[in-house]
């Protein structure tokens, strides 16, 4: 036998689900599977395991970079371990292009890996719903998209009290940068406009002024930098630019001229710090927030890409989603809606007192119990105790108590 003595911690940065824990995920899984189902979405799955390569070439630096579990396997090929879902996706769908029939509303919930720094929200897997439409082109399924996504967030009890839905457009953010003059700095005002909340409003002007990062542009000229202070606050010129872009994008018009009416219970904003870090995004982004500033990290993160598929020789429109489980856990806890799990459930506690009592309990109890739908549990501790048998079996979870034989 080996003397060596095993830590029993999980691998840094998972998570071990223990029954209870499990029991939340599967309800934010089933919650997600049954909207989602109305709504005509229906469920794939693809293998954890991928061409690395996918992820270099279309995640972005961070992705498919520090944050990419990869290895060379035994026959010398370069895998990883996904850390995001749509290349698979791009994938399956590129495989048998000529066969699907589009557009394809389609979901999963695959585990995800990216080598980062564990945190509160943030772990080295989390599992992630993942929402795709594929071969529409941008229009009104952009406020499908919008509207899915506040029914989504409806059915778990959450209101505008809770979340807000922030959205943007990618075009319409490099038009205003264009028409700005701001083109050299373009890589800066992407960064600092991504972390913009994160960061005060003096740590933001600085950074725009003069970069920690040496490859991107400063901007000298203080009239362009209010400019982007301005926008960041919807206000002046800056905004009332930014908005007369928008409006030259149809499905930007419709979003703004109907997801009010369509959800006027809840919080849509459009928002140009939206920006996502994600490479392949190439028209509306979108993320949700928690209003609880315990939980800054998006709640999901989303958007239209569509380029992706050309990585596999194919051109489709696409546009989803991507929620993960960890930040979705953080909102529901603090924000009390998990519902009872013991609530409606009923155990039977059943104590036999011999030997003798298993026959009928295997022909006639667990049949009879079966049949009304009611779960069960056998006592063994014929010699013990009855009342304190009772007791360790509430513990355990039953509500009732069928006794046999004699005590
Ligand atoms: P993403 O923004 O990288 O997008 O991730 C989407 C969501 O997954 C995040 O908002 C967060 O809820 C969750 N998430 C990501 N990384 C972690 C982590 N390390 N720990 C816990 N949760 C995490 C994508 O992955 C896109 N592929 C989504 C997409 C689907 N776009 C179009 N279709």
């Amino acid at each position: 036998m080996s003397s060596t003595v095993f830590s029993s911690q999980s691998y840094k940065g998972t998570r071990d689900f223990y029954p209870e824990d499990l029991a939340r995920r599967n309800y934010i899984f089933e919650t997600w599977r049954k909207v989602l189902k109305q709504y005509g979405f229906v469920e794939y799955e693809t293998s954890l395991l991928e061409n690395a390569e996918l992820y270099i070439a279309k995640s972005g630096q961070e992705l498919g970079g520090k944050q990419l579990y990869n290895f060379t396997d035994k026959g010398d090929r370069f895998v990883a371990l996904r850390p995001e879902q749509t290349p698979s996706l791009a994938r399956i769908v590129a495989n048998k292009f000529g066969e699907l029939k589009f557009p394809l509303r389609w979901f999963s919930i695959p585990n995800c890996f990216r080598y980062e720094q564990p945190q509160k929200g943030r772990f080295r897997e989390h599992w992630q719903l993942n929402v795709d439409i594929i071969g529409q082109e941008a229009g009104a399924v952009e406020l499908e998209i919008l509207n899915l996504l506040g029914e989504l967030f409806k059915s778990f009890g959450a209101t505008q009290n809770h979340f807000k839905i922030m959205y943007n457009h990618r075009s319409v953010l490099e038009m205003w940068i264009d028409k700005n003059g701001l083109n050299p700095n373009k890589p800066l005002v992407y960064s600092v406009l991504d972390d913009w909340f994160k960061k005060s409003l003096e740590k933001n002007i600085e950074e725009l002024k003069n970069p920690v990062d040496e490859s991107k542009v400063g901007i000298s000229d203080e009239t362009l930098i209010q400019k982007i202070v301005d926008l960041t606050q919807k206000i002046g010129q800056s905004w009332a630019d930014y908005i007369e872009i928008a409006s030259t994008f149809p499905e930007l018009n419709l979003i703004l001229g109907k997801i009010e009416q369509i959800q006027p219970e809840l919080e849509y904003e459009l928002n140009p710090c939206i920006i996502r870090g994600i490479a392949y995004y190439t028209g509306l982004v979108f993320e949700a927030f928690d209003k609880n500033p315990q939980n800054p990290r998006a709640l999901f993160g989303g958007g239209r890409y569509d380029n992706l598929m050309e990585l596999f020789g194919k051109t489709s429109p696409a546009i989803g989603f991507g929620w993960g489980d960890a930040t979705m856990h953080e909102f529901l806890t603090n924000w009390d809606l998990y519902p009872d799990f013991q609530a409606g459930l009923q155990k039977v506690g059943i104590m036999p007192f011999a030997e003798t009592d298993l026959e009928k309990i295997y022909l006639e109890i667990i049949p009879a119990l079966r049949a009304e739908g009611k779960s069960f549990e056998i006592d063994y501790d014929y010699t013990r105790n009855q009342e304190k048998r009772w007791i360790s079996l509430k513990k355990r979870g039953c509500s009732e108590v069928i006794k046999l034989g004699q005590s």
